[in-house]
């Protein structure tokens, strides 16, 4: 069923529960039938306004858009936003934009200086093939694939993120979400290798990158040729020391994947105890949307809020909640962010905010760069959390009854 521009989602339909925590009973879900609202009508028109190749990345601080090159790490996030639009939304116009700022993406398949290839091919070609079962979008993934696996080290037992800086082998928390392309690679394409890679993978970051109190480091460096742990140190966060907030966020969604892929147990625990630190953070504000890090001592009192975290724990407490006894406590959490991020605060009224729709993220609040900005990847994550959040409720956006 194809829908125009602004299409008004009146009611929404809701059906028995399901085996798993299936939420709170019947209400009336108006919070998200506006969200939806409006996330047709911004993603219809970015797609109309950008350029396949030059996607939207976020708002610089003079007003302009910033744009994400084919090579920018956050390249896949729209084309992915799309689909998930396409999916929320069932209008195929999104899924023929969504394809076609997919496909621009062709050439970052040859990239191999970034573990990053799984963000910008798998939430792109992934969610396209996905959703489509379109052979065309696996030639880009089977080479993505390939090329994020050969940085994998076994003297390391990780793969190495980043080829520039001052470190020797750097991993960064951010690393974990990546995996994701991998273990579904293995399966589609027969590599079994690749499944061992990204669990080999968790498994070192969960002894070296994690505190006593299950917060995470951002980088630790490895020496190259003994595995040895150089440094613990931070790129993005306040300090060191620090619990810069979207590294908590990449940390709970990867472990919680890893053990969806896997069913081993000890990563649902890991997952569990970083949800807990998140959750019961003293510094984690009433509305359930992290300060930038959780060491900023005003995080209850003015200091930027980063949206893009608070989507991405919410999509993983939503994950979360299918694989415990009572993940009743995961589901509301997710749920109270979904509502915070579709109030006025935070969702961009239709048309303004460059069509992006979430407001409010941080990118890298040190470098002064992208502070109190739109992101896609803020965007990317709030749609796979709604579409989580529809499945495990069994709503039907579509029954107008
Ligand atoms: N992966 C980079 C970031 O989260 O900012």
């Amino acid at each position: 069923m194809k829908k125009g521009l602004g299409a008004v989602i009146t009611s929404i339909a809701f059906t028995a529960s399901s085996l798993c925590y299936a939420g709170p009973g019947p209400e009336k879900e108006n919070w998200l039938a506006k969200s939806v609202n409006t996330i047709s009508y911004q993603l219809t028109r970015a797609a109309k306004t950008y350029v396949p190749g030059q996607n939207p990345r976020s708002v610089n601080p003079n007003g302009t858009l910033r744009v994400a090159p084919v090579q920018d790490w956050t390249t896949g996030f729209f084309p992915g936003t799309l689909w998930y639009g396409y999916e929320l939304t069932k209008d195929t116009e999104l899924a023929k934009e969504a394809r076609r700022f997919t496909l621009q993406l062709d050439s970052v398949r040859y990239i191999t200086n970034t573990h990053d290839l799984g963000f910008m091919l798998y939430c792109s070609y992934g969610n396209g093939y996905r959703l489509t079962g379109d052979k065309t979008y696996l030639a880009a993934l089977a080479d993505g694939a390939k090329n994020l696996s050969a940085r994998f080290s076994t003297k390391t037992g990780v793969i190495r993120s980043w080829d520039f800086g001052v470190w020797h082998y750097p991993v960064i928390i951010d690393n974990m979400m990546n995996l994701e392309f991998l273990y579904w690679a293995a399966k589609t394409f027969n590599q079994p290798l690749y499944a061992q890679e990204a669990s080999t993978h968790a498994t070192t970051t969960m002894k070296n990158h994690f505190r006593k109190n299950y917060s995470s480091y951002h980088l630790v460096d490895y020496d190259p040729e003994t595995g040895k742990v150089l440094d613990k140190v931070t790129h993005q966060g306040l300090t060191n020391e620090s619990s810069w907030a979207r590294g908590q966020a990449w940390g709970l969604y990867g472990y919680t994947m890893c053990y969806k892929n896997t069913q081993d147990k000890k990563f649902l625990e890991q997952a569990e105890r970083i949800a807990a630190f998140i959750m019961h953070h003293p510094q984690m504000p009433k509305d359930k949307i992290p300060a930038w890090d959780f060491d900023v001592h005003n995080a209850l009192d003015g200091a930027p809020r980063d949206a893009s975290a608070a989507a991405i724990i919410a999509s993983a407490l939503l994950d979360l909640s299918q694989y415990t006894k009572d993940g009743s406590s995961y589901f509301k959490y997710a749920e109270d962010i979904l509502k915070t991020l579709s109030t006025e605060e935070y969702m961009a009224k239709p048309g303004e905010n460059h069509f992006f729709i979430l407001k409010h993220s941080v990118g890298a609040f040190l470098y002064n760069s992208e502070i109190d900005t739109p992101l896609d990847y803020a965007d990317y994550y709030y749609l796979e959390a709604l579409n989580r959040y529809i499945t495990i409720k069994k709503i039907d956006l579509q029954n107008k009854k």
